[in-house]
C-alpha cells in the first residue's frame, strides 16, 4: 500500500537547552542542519503530497536554506508554543487544498534520525486506522517518582509506560479542529496525541527505534555526528 500524506514540520522553538548562537533545527552536523536532514527523511517518499515547515515570523535562517524553495515545501509562521506552529501549518495545508480526510504527518524539525523503516511501519500500520496513532518506545529504564527534596518517592511500574516521539499520524481536518479546541479552552497540548485523547480518542502506538532522537542536549549532536560518519 502507498499511503499519502501531508507533512508538518513545527521549527519554531529556539531549543534553549542547546545554549546555542542559533535555533537547534539550524545547527549543523554531518555537512547540513538538522532541519534539512530532517526533511530528507520525507522528501524521497512517494507518498508525500506536500510538506509545511512553521517557523518564527522572523527566522533569518530558513530562506537561506536550498530546501526552503523545493516547490512542495510552504512555509508558516509558528506560534507561541509548538502546537500553536501545529495549528498554523494545518490551517496553511487546508488553505493549500488539503482535504480534511487526508492524513497528515507531525514530525519534530530537531529529529533528524528517523529510519525509513519506522516511516513505512507508521504508514502501514495505521492506513485503515479509524483514529491514527504514533511512534512511540518502551520506556527501557526503571522509573523514579521524585518529591520536591530531590528524594525518591516510589517506583513507577515501566511495564505500561512508553515515550511518544513523531511522527503522529492523523486526519488533517479532526486534528485541526480538536487542536483548535484544546487551545481556546487551555488545554496544555505537548503533543498532537495529547489533544485527541483530551478530545475522547485512543490513538495507536506504533513501536518504533529509540534512535529516532529528540536533538535537545549538546550531546545528542555529538551522538549524531558519530553515528552518521560512522556509516
Ligand atoms: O522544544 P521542543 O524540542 O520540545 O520542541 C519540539 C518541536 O516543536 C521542535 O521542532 C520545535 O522547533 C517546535 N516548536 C515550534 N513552535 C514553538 C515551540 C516549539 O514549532 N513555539
Amino acid at each position: 500500500m502507498n499511503t499519502k500524506f501531508w507533512l508538518v514540520v513545527p521549527a519554531a522553538g529556539v531549543g534553549a537547552r542547546m545554549a546555542a548562537d542559533r535555533p537547534k533545527q539550524y545547527l549543523r552536523v554531518a555537512g547540513r542542519c538538522i532541519l534539512e536532514h530532517t526533511l530528507d527523511c520525507f522528501l524521497d517518499h512517494p507518498g508525500l503530497l506536500g510538506a509545511v515547515v512553521c517557523v518564527a515570523p522572523d527566522d533569518p535562517f530558513w530562506p537561506q536554506l536550498v530546501v526552503a524553495s523545493d516547490p512542495r515545501i510552504r512555509r508558516a509562521d509558528g506560534g507561541r508554543e509548538r502546537a500553536d506552529s501545529v495549528l498554523a501549518g494545518l490551517t496553511t495545508l487546508i488553505q493549500e487544498g488539503a482535504a480534511e480526510q487526508d492524513w497528515v504527518l507531525v514530525h519534530d524539525a530537531a529529529r533528524p534520525n528517523l529510519a525509513a523503516e519506522d516511516l513505512h511501519r507508521l504508514l502501514e500500520s495505521l492506513a485503515t486506522d479509524p483514529v491514527g496513532g504514533l511512534l512511540a518506545v518502551p520506556v527501557r529504564d526503571t522509573l523514579k517518582r521524585v518529591g520536591g527534596d530531590g528524594r525518591v518517592c516510589e517506583t513507577v511500574d515501566r511495564s505500561v509506560i512508553w515515550q511518544a516521539y513523531t511522527p503522529q499520524m492523523f486526519r488533517l481536518g479532526t486534528l485541526r479542529q480538536v487542536l483548535d479546541q484544546a487551545l481556546r479552552q487551555g488545554v496544555t497540548v505537548t503533543d498532537e496525541s495529547s489533544a485527541m485523547e483530551w478530545a475522547g480518542h485512543q490513538p495507536r502506538l506504533v513501536e518504533g527505534r529509540a534512535d529516532n532522537l529528540k536533538v535537545t542536549r549538546p550531546e545528542d549532536l555529538h551522538y549524531l555526528q558519530r553515528i552518521w560518519c560512522s556509516r
